[in-house]
């Protein structure tokens, strides 16, 4: 009796301890139109709470996040949280159509989840349209016992790195026109560091991002592609980084003086400020890795380290040595080379898969459709295993799911690619039981035709994946397998399958909801370069609650 009252009293004093450290962490976010004077050219563009980039969330691993979207835009939109799992909580994923209906103009919706066994850099866009070129933000996550709970010195200062896009445009006009003319959106006016473009652009006087820093210290950077349809290659001059995460999953330290990241991804880096006290660049510029010549922005995102205590009549004189664009080489040696940094506890590669999926993706010529008024000849079209997604109108999938609505999608995603040769408008997913291990070879189709092949970053709604091998050319399962990281893989959400070749990724589907996988370009999302999985409720207390009493519904 007095042995079982002793062991009781530590748990209670642990889980009380640990319920005391979860905090909730509350946001307004005010969507509405906000006047910029950007690239010397005057105009209004659509931002949360008038911040460009918007407000960064912070929390601490086991906090809740809670978001009051109020949509005072023109526009029906999802605000999306990059990379959260969403646990039991998939109502508040933000996927347009799939999860969620969009927020209508005037009305607004309270995202609330928690943030479970994640740590690192994610962050926030919306999900409508190519609104997410001005709605984002960063969403950081420290461990339960904040700096002390790295799995690396706590450094001595943390810096976000927001990389982004900028149109000189309304970028709701341009996505129009991307279907309009059937060929996507036209390429971007300017890149920017934590929004502003930086000094080497056409336009005297644009904003430039810029950042104080000791001598002698170790920073944090955490970097974000925001970017809207550009892999990015970023340096900072006389600066070399040690990677120490990416997509919020903690690696194998590793060693770089360029970072190279896709549109979802986010990289963790250190950098020790070993300079000489000056000013030092840093920059970004896009990597092409098209294998027939499209134009692309060939601008330079510039932003300014200045140390502390140098001297007066400085300026930043040197600019990093930037990657060539189309140094798919480096891009590569960068992607690859990646592995999980494994701690105890850490999930480890489940050995047995329920579900083994070929699934091949791609770009092709269709035929214009009689909406897309200044179409002339074809127009762009993009699948996975032949099917071309298509967003439901009037119900989102998972609200479909949740009330057994027909008709809304069908379970018939095949498994392997069929043998059709022309891809077919649907809304298919693939259905699998909760707690399947899902592996899913991803095989970007080649092409030597007019349209070539490029990198797609391909992106998983509500769980990290391990990404098991990449490579060139055809998946060849024998010559594979082998070659399969089951020990250290790293962890992602998002992965870039290298124009023509492939990436094999494996996820425990642990969570019931309509998770959304897509190519994270977003010219090629609205092509249909997606799919979903459904996943029903698992035993108790595995199930999906209903849905929050102002859950934006479209039926
Ligand atoms: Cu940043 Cu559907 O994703």
């Amino acid at each position: 009796m007095e042995r079982a009252a002793a062991m009781v009293v530590p748990l209670v004093l642990a889980l009380c301890a640990a319920m005391a450290s979860a905090a909730v962490v509350e946001h307004t976010f005010n969507v509405g139109g906000m006047n910029i004077s950007q690239l010397c050219t005057d105009s209004v563009i659509y931002t949360a709470n008038q911040q460009l980039p918007g407000p960064t969330i912070e929390a601490n691993e086991g906090d809740t996040v809670v978001v009051h979207v109020v949509n005072d835009s023109p526009y029906p939109l999802s605000v999306h949280w990059h990379g959260i799992f969403q646990l039991l909580s998939g109502w508040a994923d933000g996927a347009h159509m799939i999860t969620d209906c969009p927020i209508q103009p005037s009305a607004n919706f309270t995202y609330q989840f928690n943030v479970t066994g994640q740590e690192g850099t994610l962050w926030w866009h919306a999900h409508s349209s190519l609104l997410r070129a001005t709605i984002y933000g960063a969403l950081i996550l420290k461990p339960r016992n904040g700096t002390a709970g790295y799995p690396f010195q706590a450094p001595f200062g943390e810096i976000p790195i927001i990389l982004g896009e900028w149109w000189n445009k309304n970028v709701n006009d341009v996505e129009t026109d991307a279907h309009l003319t059937g060929l996507g959106p036209p390429i971007s006016d300017a890149l920017t560091i934590n929004g502003m473009p930086g000094d080497q652009t056409p336009c005297q006087g644009a904003g430039v991002y810029e950042v104080e820093v000791a001598s002698n210290e170790t920073y944090l950077l955490r970097i974000i592609n925001a970017a809207v349809n550009v892999e990015l290659f970023f340096k900072v001059a006389g600066h070399a980084f040690t990677v120490v995460a990416v997509d919020a999953s903690y690696t194998d330290p590793y060693a770089t003086d360029v970072i190279v990241i896709a549109p979802g991804q986010t990289v963790d880096a250190l950098m020790t400020t070993s300079a000489p006290p000056a000013w030092y660049y840093m920059a970004a510029n896009v990597l092409d890795s098209k294998t027939v010549p499209i134009r692309f922005n060939t601008g330079t995102a510039t932003g300014i380290v200045k140390y502390e205590g140098a001297p007066n009549d400085t300026v930043a004189s040197s600019m990093p040595a930037m990657p060539a664009h189309t140094d798919v080489v480096t891009a590569g040696t960068f992607y690859w080379s990646l592995a999980g940094l494994v701690r105890p506890g850490d999930p480890l590669v489940p050995a047995a898969v329920n579900h083994s999926m070929l699934v091949e993706f791609g770009m092709e010529q269709g035929p214009c459709a009689p909406d897309q008024t200044r179409c002339q000849g074809f127009a762009l079209v993009a699948s996975m295993n032949r099917y071309s997604f298509q967003f439901p109108r009037n119900a989102s999938l998972l609200k479909a799911m949740y009330d057994g609505l027909p008709g809304v999608y069908s379970e018939d995603f095949p498994s392997s690619p069929p043998p059709v040769p022309v891809a077919s408008k649907a809304t298919p997913v693939k259905k699998v039981m909760y707690g399947d291990v899902v592996e899913v070879v991803l095989q970007s189709r080649a092409y030597s035709g007019v349209l070539g092949t490029e990198n797609h970053p391909i992106h998983l709604h509500g769980f990290n994946f391990f990404v098991l091998a990449q490579g060139l050319g055809r998946f060849d399962p024998i010559m594979a397998e082998g070659a399969y990281n089951l020990v250290n893989p790293q962890v992602r959400n998002t992965v870039v399958v290298p124009g023509g070749g492939w990436a094999v990724i494996r996820f425990t589907a642990n969570n019931p909801g309509m998770w959304f996988m897509h190519c994270h370009l977003d010219a090629h999302l609205p092509l249909g370069l997606a799919m979903v999985f459904e996943v029903p409720d698992g035993p108790a207390p595995n199930l999906l609650p209903p849905p929050p009493v102002d859950y934006p519904i479209c039926y």
